[in-house]
């Protein structure tokens, strides 16, 4: 079975960004970013992608936009629905079997009833912004690892990371 994965970190009240960027800093859920989603294929909106800047080294980029024809580093797809068909593909050539969606708010809402697995980091604050992650029965989900990390000089709050699976 391939695993569509959601990987993003939210506050108390479901913020994930602001002004085009995080609305935090923390280091150790980069860190974390990183690890998960290295050699995997990550799928993002053009939003994110620009927050980002540029490809995300040793990872297979794919762009939903509907705006941008074409990005060096990066396969660039119309809609959603295309960009998942072809990662799928990628997956039975390369032998993988995990396509990490990385944000943001659109592209959580578009694959949230595709995914079959939620990597969250739980920022432990209120905090304000502009785009929200959807709201997720966690019935219907599985708890199956719970890591806590705190703040500190380069991580602006306490959070933890809860990875679910879908029941
Ligand atoms: N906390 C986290 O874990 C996390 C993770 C990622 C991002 N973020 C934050 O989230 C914010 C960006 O999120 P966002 O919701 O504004 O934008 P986004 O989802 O990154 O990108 C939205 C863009 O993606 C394209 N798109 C999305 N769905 C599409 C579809 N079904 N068909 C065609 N194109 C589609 C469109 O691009 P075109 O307009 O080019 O057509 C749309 O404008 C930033 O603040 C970023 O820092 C946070």
């Amino acid at each position: 079975m391939i695993v569509i994965s959601h990987v993003v970190a939210l506050s108390n009240n479901n913020v994930i960004g602001k002004d085009n960027d995080l609305p935090w800093n923390l280091k150790t859920d980069l860190k974390h970013f990183k690890d998960y989603t290295s050699n995997k294929i990550i799928v993002m909106g053009r939003k994110t992608f620009e927050s980002i800047g540029r490809p995300l080294p040793n990872r297979i980029n794919y762009v939903v936009s509907n705006t941008i024809g074409e990005i060096a580093g990066a396969k660039v797809f119309n809609s959603t629905e295309s960009a998942i068909e072809e990662a799928k593909h990628e997956c039975s050539r390369s032998g993988q079997n995990e396509i990490v969606i990385i944000g943001g708010g659109f592209l959580f809402r578009d694959t949230l009833n595709k995914a079959n697995k939620l990597v969250l980091s739980k920022v432990k604050c209120d905090i304000d912004g502009d785009v929200f992650y959807p709201d997720v029965d966690l019935n219907d989900w599985e708890k199956v690892s719970s890591n806590k990390f705190y703040q500190d000089a380069e991580n602006d709050y306490d959070f933890t990371v809860e990875v679910y699976e879908r029941i």
